[in-house]
């Protein structure tokens, strides 16, 4: 592998650091359970990773609008699967096994607003969230809560008519830039209030505690991180979907870049060392922070007027490229799996057409990612521009974790890794990977 040497090189330069990267957080999207076909997950396939993860993170919980009260989104599921999953604890008795509330499954149309009206709720309000997590943590043998709010985005560089309604209604700078949150200060001094609450009742139950900084989330406007951090187990920030076919829908770039590449405009605070770099400036000891690696692509569609080359960022894209079919996602998601069922092991293979594979460009400096494309035909169809984390450069992001000394890496999530060995017969290599590479 290319990257030995890398490695190699940078394992010798901090070899200095106290510690290892040690944690492994796995997310484990339960509503993979449901899914058809190959891409359906239960706790057989599930049981091969638990001999590399730290933490078992499972999604999600939602929270009732009104009430406050944390709650299972999938009772016929949840009723029987909470607690075969706290099971798999007798199998690894090292394992910590966390619920996870929010993580950008509890869609509720009519409440989009209702995490912030948690914030703004007062204490005896706050404490049906608290009472009802407790009740749904001890009773089905959770070891803690996983708090991944779904707060206010920051808005994409441009803005389109595929954004929702919602973010209109807000006002505009004289710069031209979105107030998203007009009352992110207040909010940010209720969220630590409420940490601070939330940690009180679980410190007495024995409970552990942990945030996910949703992508997107502007931990600026929510995070006062030298008063958080001692709150938490520990914090996982999913740096990645910077740039979505959903939220960039007309043009391509990396989706989760180490770091800032200062051309084209591109703004400074959307790659991992940014966001890696603010909650270490504000504080935050690194032996907390776990880099969150996406295990899936996202996939634009390509025009006729977009560059050749794919070299980002590629303009005049049109949204999202068909996602997988296993995953079968509107929004141009592909799970590794699918990445690389499509990718070119045939140099004479055709170039375009439906049935062309991907090309995949290797990212040599290590620093943005890699990518795949297929240019459109001559009637603008089929065309794919992909980014993506592979083993390989999911690799590279645990090297960059460990030389910065941080508590380990987040992987979202298990069920989006080849769990089936379909690429190359072996199980999880995103994983694995990650694992090898944290040393
Ligand atoms: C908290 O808010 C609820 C609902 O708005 C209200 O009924 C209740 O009186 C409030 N409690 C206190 C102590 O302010
Ligand atoms: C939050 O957003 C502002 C403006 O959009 C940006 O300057 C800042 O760097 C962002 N903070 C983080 C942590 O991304
Ligand atoms: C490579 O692609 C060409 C053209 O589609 C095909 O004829 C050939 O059999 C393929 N070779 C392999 C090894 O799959």
């Amino acid at each position: 592998m290319r990257s030995n040497i890398f490695y190699i090189l940078s394992l010798l330069s901090v070899s200095s650091l106290a510690h290892a990267a040690s944690n492994l957080i796995c997310y484990y999207d339960s509503s993979s359970y449901s899914r058809q076909g190959l891409a359906k997950m239960r706790t057989t396939e599930l049981d091969l990773a638990l001999q590399f993860c730290t933490h078992l993170v499972y999604g999600y919980a939602g929270l009732k609008a009104g009430t406050h009260e944390l709650f299972s989104l999938n009772v016929d599921l949840d009723m029987f699967y909470y607690k075969d999953i706290t099971d798999l604890r007798q199998k690894y008795p090292q394992l910590k096994i966390f619920l996870s509330v929010g993580g950008d499954r509890d869609v509720d149309e009519a409440h989009p607003n209702k995490y912030i009206e948690l914030l703004e709720a007062n204490r005896t309000e706050q404490q049906n969230f608290i009472d009802s997590s407790m009740i749904v943590l001890k009773r089905n043998g959770f070891d803690g809560l996983d708090l991944a709010f779904q707060l206010p985005r920051n808005k994409p560089r441009k803005v389109h008519g595929s954004i929702g309604t919602y973010w209109k209604s807000f006002k505009k700078l004289f710069t031209g830039d979105f107030i998203v949150d007009p009352l992110a200060e207040q909010h940010k001094s209720q969220f630590t209030e409420l940490v601070g609450n939330i940690k009180n009742a679980f410190r007495s139950a024995n409970l552990m505690l942990s945030l996910t900084v949703l992508p997107n989330v502007n931990s600026t406007w929510y995070f006062d991180v030298p008063k958080l951090h001692p709150q938490f187990d520990y914090i996982n920030l999913a740096a990645f979907d910077f740039h979505t076919p959903l939220r960039n829908p007309e043009e391509a770039d990396f989706t989760a870049p180490i770091f800032f590449q200062d051309e084209q405009n591109r703004l400074p605070h959307l790659n991992v060392d940014f966001q890696i770099n603010y909650w270490l400036q504000n504080h935050c000891p690194a032996q907390k922070l776990n880099l969150g690696i996406a295990s899936y692509g996202r996939a634009w569609k390509l025009t006729k007027n977009s560059e050749l080359s794919g070299l980002p960022i590629v303009h005049e894209t049109c949204g999202a490229a068909p996602g997988g079919l296993q995953i079968a996602s509107a929004d141009g998601l592909l799970s590794w799996p699918e990445i690389c069922a499509k990718l070119s092991q045939n140099a004479s293979a055709p170039y375009r057409g439906e049935n062309a594979p991907l090309r995949k460009v290797t990212d040599l400096n290590q620093k943005y990612g890699n990518y795949a494309l297929r240019p459109a035909d001559e009637n603008g169809d089929y065309g794919v521009w992909l980014s993506f984390d592979d083993p390989d450069f999911a690799g590279i992001k645990a090297g960059y974790a460990k030389s910065k000394g941080l508590g380990g890496i987040a992987v979202f999530d298990l069920s989006y890794d080849d769990f089936r060995g379909l690429c190359t017969g072996q199980k999880f290599p995103i994983v694995r990977s990650i694992k090898y590479f944290m040393g």
